[in-house]
């Protein structure tokens, strides 16, 4: 969807009364989540791969271990994931929102088992139809969850809307409340979403207006909060974590995204970063506590 039409609906939905925005906000976002479902369970196959290729280079075994997922978004295919092909013991998975339903976790389970030749067997009464293994825990930051000792801290796709502040404190209490030796693994996508839906828009776009603009555009509903590669390094360096492996893109010279991000007039905030600073996309990052 085109993303100034994306952002006037989530205007609109913000002026409604908040159960009534989240409602509806529900109801549309599942409609579209819903589609395309071959294109997301590849996307985040690739995401996998990734994650078993980062895990083999560290020596992380995953098998018989137990994850938490930061963001369950709307299906649990990372878990399935982590699960069928990591041989996880398992998952628990935590989000903000209650966006898992039955009916598409149903339809998710058939589609998961055809195409990964895997009998899915859901627990009986569960009420979200998971199979024994997954647990899901809807309605809840994982900030002020209590959470069960595990080996890795998994997110994807989740950092970048979750303010800063959010973010260390998110790590204070990973870092108190983890073994020693335990990993926790970020997928960061920094760019302007709204570039996703809108190829004249540069990936760095939003890096153009102050705080109090970009606020003015934004709203809860799409919330991101621009954190450049060095801001999210600064954080997890000032509570002590080990970077043990770092993996960026950058938009590089020459290319279209270069000359359209070469166009923007950088807000102040951003002028004490190199261009490759500005442009780092898609962030994998890993931390030892
Ligand atoms: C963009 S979605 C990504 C969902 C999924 N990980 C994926 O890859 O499709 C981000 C999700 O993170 C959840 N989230 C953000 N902050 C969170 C927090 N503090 N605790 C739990 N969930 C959170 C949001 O509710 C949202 O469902």
């Amino acid at each position: 969807m085109n993303h100034k039409i994306k952002t006037s609906i989530f205007k609109f939905l913000s002026v409604l009364p908040a159960n009534a925005g989240m409602h509806l906000y529900h109801f549309l976002q599942n409609f579209s989540e819903n589609k395309n479902l071959s294109v997301k369970i590849k996307s985040s196959e690739e995401t996998f791969t990734t994650f078993i290729q980062i895990c083999e280079k560290l020596n992380i075994q995953i098998k018989d271990r137990s994850v938490i997922e930061i963001g369950s978004g709307w299906l649990p295919i990372m878990p399935y994931f982590f699960l069928y092909k990591g041989k996880t013991k398992n998952v628990f998975t935590y989000d903000l929102n209650t966006h898992y339903q039955k009916k598409s976790i149903e339809h998710f389970n058939s589609v998961f088992s055809t195409e990964f030749n895997q009998t899915i067997v859901p627990v009986k009464n569960n009420a979200y139809s998971l199979p024994e293994g997954v647990h899901y825990f809807p309605s809840q930051n994982i900030i002020k969850a209590d959470i069960p000792k595990v080996d890795i801290i998994f997110s994807r796709f989740v950092l970048e809307h979750v303010t800063p502040e959010d973010i260390l404190e998110m790590h204070q209490k990973f870092k108190s409340s983890l073994e020693k030796g335990s990993y926790i693994v970020h997928f960061i996508s920094p760019s302007d979403h709204r570039a996703y839906t809108d190829r004249s828009l540069s990936l760095q776009d939003f890096l153009k207006y102050s705080p109090k603009e970009w606020d003015a555009i934004q709203t809860k509903f799409d919330y991101h909060n621009r954190l450049r590669l060095p801001q999210y390094l600064d954080i997890f360096k000032s509570l002590g974590y080990e970077i043990v492996y770092l993996t960026s893109d950058s938009t590089k010279e020459g290319t279209p995204n270069f000359d359209l991000f070469k166009k923007l007039n950088i807000h102040d905030d951003y002028k004490n970063y190199s261009d490759q600073e500005l442009t780092a996309g898609n962030i994998n990052i890993v931390l030892k506590v």
